[in-house]
């Protein structure tokens, strides 16, 4: 399974709901949202009040990726906010201190569960709590803007965690964000990625449905 999720952290905010209709109508699969809180990352971005505006859209699967510090104090408000159009909540593993019963948390309102690795943080971290998550996101640009160029020895990382889950009969999607456009989705899918958030990528185009369309062929085209 390949997925593409816009990140609306590039959309055009002042038309914010024509944007959520435009990459759905282009064939988004998932809809990712970024939560900042100025504290886990050097910036503030979209909250709960965003998520239920957003809600109201009808929109495609939400991804909610929260950057901040002591998200498992946000997982509920963030669930309410959303549904019942949440399909996956993703905590940094680096501002998660009660992993384990934050997935618990969040698998307990039938969403996926997913782990968060900034690029400097070594996939060791996963070790224990692997079994239980639904997805693995590996950052391929430092975790607070969008439109950063992607990180190239995030290849070899995102190849290691292939080879984990492929070696594991427990199988969580690998997931993969920052600087994903059009040019290096190829070489991503081949390392290995399942889903593909791509902000500024498809965004910053001028035709999402041709840029969604290409995006995967490239795809097909690397994992043929
Ligand atoms: C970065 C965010 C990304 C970002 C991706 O902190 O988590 O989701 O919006 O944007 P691009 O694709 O432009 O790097
Ligand atoms: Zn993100």
């Amino acid at each position: 399974m390949k997925l593409i999720a816009p990140s609306i952290l590039a959309a055009d905010f002042t038309r914010l709901a024509e944007e959520v209709k435009a990459v759905q109508q282009a064939g988004a699969d998932w809809l990712h949202v970024d939560v900042m809180d100025g504290h886990f990352v050097p910036n503030i971005s979209i909250g709960i009040p965003i998520v239920e505006c957003i809600r109201k859209l009808n929109p495609p699967p939400m991804d909610i990726h929260l950057m901040i510090d002591n998200p498992e104090d946000f997982i509920d408000a963030f669930f309410e906010a959303g549904k019942p159009f949440v399909k996956v909540i993703t905590v940094q593993v680096e501002s998660c201190k009660l992993l384990h019963s934050t997935v618990s948390r969040i698998r307990s309102h039938g969403v996926m569960a997913g782990v968060a690795l900034n690029p400097a943080t070594p996939i060791s971290v996963l070790d224990e709590i692997f079994p239980y998550i639904d997805l693995i996101l590996i950052m391929t640009v430092e975790p607070g803007f969008a439109g950063q160029r992607f990180i190239e020895s995030m290849i070899g990382k995102i190849r290691r965690v292939r080879e984990v889950i492929d070696s594991s009969s427990h199988k969580p999607l690998l997931e993969v964000d920052g600087g994903i456009k059009l040019s290096n989705i190829g070489e991503v899918a081949k390392a290995g990625a399942d889903v593909f958030v791509s902000g500024s990528g498809i965004f910053h185009t001028e035709d999402y449905l041709e840029t969604i369309r290409a995006m995967r062929k490239e795809i097909d085209k690397a994992v043929a």
